[in-house]
């Protein structure tokens, strides 16, 4: 019998040398071992969930990233849909995606560099926030868009230039504006993390003072907005402003995660919540992009040429190779303020056209 049980006993699946470690993968002493596992045990559960994580994020159907419910949303708003992704049916990660999910998984793989981003992140976040510690650590680095990606879009919109001046507001560590800063002449940049201003004049974008950037420069061909409407204090004030500094003919991008959860680190109420709420309505993806049309963007004078839908992509870590959250982007343009009209839908899609 004792061969039988060794038989069973299949040594560490993470090349471990200790001989009572039975750690493999897809039986029920699996979990048993790796809970009771000491004293690598800790790391060898590291492991293994990440492996576990990893195994599920290869099995996910990416299709679903670039696809919304279109039976949710109305039929004027449907023809202002753009597909983003790749492939026959235009639901595919595209190569820059996929480039970057390779390079993440890799940086997850390196344990020393994960140890360190670890230890670092602990004792770091006792004194600054978490975009911060990432700028410092030259880590978390998100993706958006490509160039292409974007390129279709403002296509889409209608933009025929001037490619003259772009301003990305909350640029994070301007991954995503490096994709797109080839097109335009002059490159601006605004964000509220030190750390990540300096990555930001380390690529040479011009960067400009949070409260000050409309005042600074512009007005602006091309404005993005990426994942900051949910990150600011005043996202409203913000709207009102990002609609004034556009420059005739100019379009705005605005990208953000639904549904819609915002979180502010550094804001007037101390408690990450903001000081204005956007006036989103509904809890699924496609009632708040309707939402989102109608009752945000149109009564303050943006109105939206066209829209998609992405993945978010955030850098790995030991949880996991990468992260990914929907991401709805919309190119928007100003409006002359008095003429605007703005239909504010009801749930069920029934709609009240309303002018202001
Ligand atoms: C979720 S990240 C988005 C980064 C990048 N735009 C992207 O889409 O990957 C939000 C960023 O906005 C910055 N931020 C928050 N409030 C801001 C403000 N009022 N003005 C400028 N940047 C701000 C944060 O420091 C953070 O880097």
């Amino acid at each position: 019998m004792a061969g039988a049980d060794e038989a069973h006993v299949v040594r560490c699946a993470y090349g471990c040398q200790d001989t009572t470690c039975n750690i493999t993968v897809g039986d029920e002493a699996v979990s048993r071992a790796v809970r009771s596992y000491r004293p690598h045990g800790s790391l060898a559960r590291v492991l293994y969930d990440k492996r576990k994580a990893d195994e599920w994020l290869a099995a996910y159907d990416k299709r679903k990233w670039y696809r919304v419910d279109k039976s949710k949303i109305r039929e004027d708003l449907l023809d202002l849909w753009v597909p983003l992704g790749t492939g026959p049916d235009a639901d595919q990660p595209d190569k820059a995606a996929e480039i970057f999910l390779v390079r993440s998984a890799e940086r997850s793989d390196s344990l020393p560099l994960q140890a360190w981003h670890s230890l670092a992140r602990s004792a770091l976040s006792w004194f600054i926030s978490r975009t911060s510690i990432n700028g410092l650590l030259g880590r978390g680095s998100m993706h958006v868009f490509s160039s292409e990606q974007f390129q279709k879009l403002m296509d889409a919109s209608g933009f025929t230039g001037p490619w003259h001046s772009l301003v990305d507001l909350g640029a994070g560590d301007g991954a995503t504006t490096a994709h797109v800063a080839h097109l335009f002449e002059k490159v601006y940049a605004t964000d509220i993390s030190p750390p990540m201003r300096w990555a930001l004049a380390k690529r040479k974008f011009t960067v400009l003072d949070v409260e000050r950037w409309h005042q600074e420069a512009g007005p602006y061909n091309v404005i993005l907005c990426l994942n900051l409407l949910d990150r600011c204090d005043r996202p409203n004030t913000l709207l009102r402003l990002l609609r004034t500094s556009l420059a005739p003919g100019g379009r705005l991008v605005i990208a953000l995660v639904l549904p819609f959860s915002p979180y502010v680190e550094v804001g007037e109420r101390n408690n990450h919540k903001p000081s204005e709420y956007l006036p989103v309505r509904g809890s699924g993806l496609e009632i708040q992009i309707v939402s989102l049309i109608d009752r945000v963007f149109a009564p303050v004078g943006l109105r939206c040429l066209v829209w998609s839908k992405l993945p978010y992509l955030c850098e790995g870590d030991l949880g996991q190779s990468y992260y990914f959250l929907d991401d709805v982007i919309f190119v928007l343009e100003a409006q002359p303020i008095n003429t605007r009209s703005c239909e504010f839908a009801i749930n069920d899609g029934v709609s009240l056209r309303r002018n202001f």
